[in-house]
């Protein structure tokens, strides 16, 4: 698939089939992945990928919880609504880990950037992307307290789970959410 195919067809899955992934395409998404960008080529990431429902469940509970406590603080109506039923759904999950202390010289900066996060964030592009060119959908789901993602897939404290990615196979592509234009967002100087 053409890049640019990839980048304008992903959309985020938020309902899979019951159909597993084969494990070379996870291979090969994973692959994606590790040759994202990273400041001094830190590679600041880990991935836990697995196939285990209990997973499924453990983060869908415990999401459940966080969604309720965060519908209260921000008032937004749609969260109470927002029905998590996709994380039962998606065969595999995979977990993006950062690496605090893998950041490069742009953390001597007086306003220093989180590099780790960025290269983090570059990985997982990488990782949907991939997983789209092969047939494959994807969505970065983090609407988790951190420390209870750490409790459920033994993560230090150290580390931080920066995402956890459903995959699976879409049943369903909803529309693309609009996106403001070039005119909006860009500013070209002369
Ligand atoms: C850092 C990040 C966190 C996200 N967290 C969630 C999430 O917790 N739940 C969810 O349903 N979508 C989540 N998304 C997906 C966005 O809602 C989605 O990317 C956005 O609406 C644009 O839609 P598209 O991905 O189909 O282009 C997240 C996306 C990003 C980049």
């Amino acid at each position: 698939m053409d890049c640019h195919e990839a980048i304008f067809g992903r959309r985020s899955c938020r309902n899979f089939k019951n159909q597993p992934v084969e494990p070379e395409k996870i291979q090969r998404l994973l692959e994606a992945a590790l040759y994202a960008p990273s400041p001094a080529n830190k590679q600041p990431w880990e991935f836990i990928v697995t196939s285990n429902l209990k997973y499924n469940e453990q983060i869908k509970a415990t999401s459940d919880v966080t969604k309720e406590k965060l519908a209260v603080r921000s008032g937004w109506k749609w969260l109470p609504v927002f029905d998590l039923s996709f994380l039962l759904q998606a065969p595999t999950l995979i977990v993006v880990i950062g690496d605090p202390s893998r950041n490069g010289a742009e953390q001597f900066l007086d306003d220093p950037s989180p590099g780790y996060l960025e290269s983090c964030s570059a990985a997982v592009q990488n990782l949907m992307l991939s997983a789209h060119a092969q047939g494959l959908g994807t969505l970065w789901f983090s609407l988790f307290e951190k420390g209870d993602v750490r409790k459920i897939f033994g993560i230090s404290e150290d580390k931080d789970p920066i995402g956890v990615i459903c995959v699976g196979y879409p049943e369903k592509i909803g529309t693309p959410p609009a996106r403001k234009g070039i005119e909006d967002k860009v500013t070209f100087l002369d």
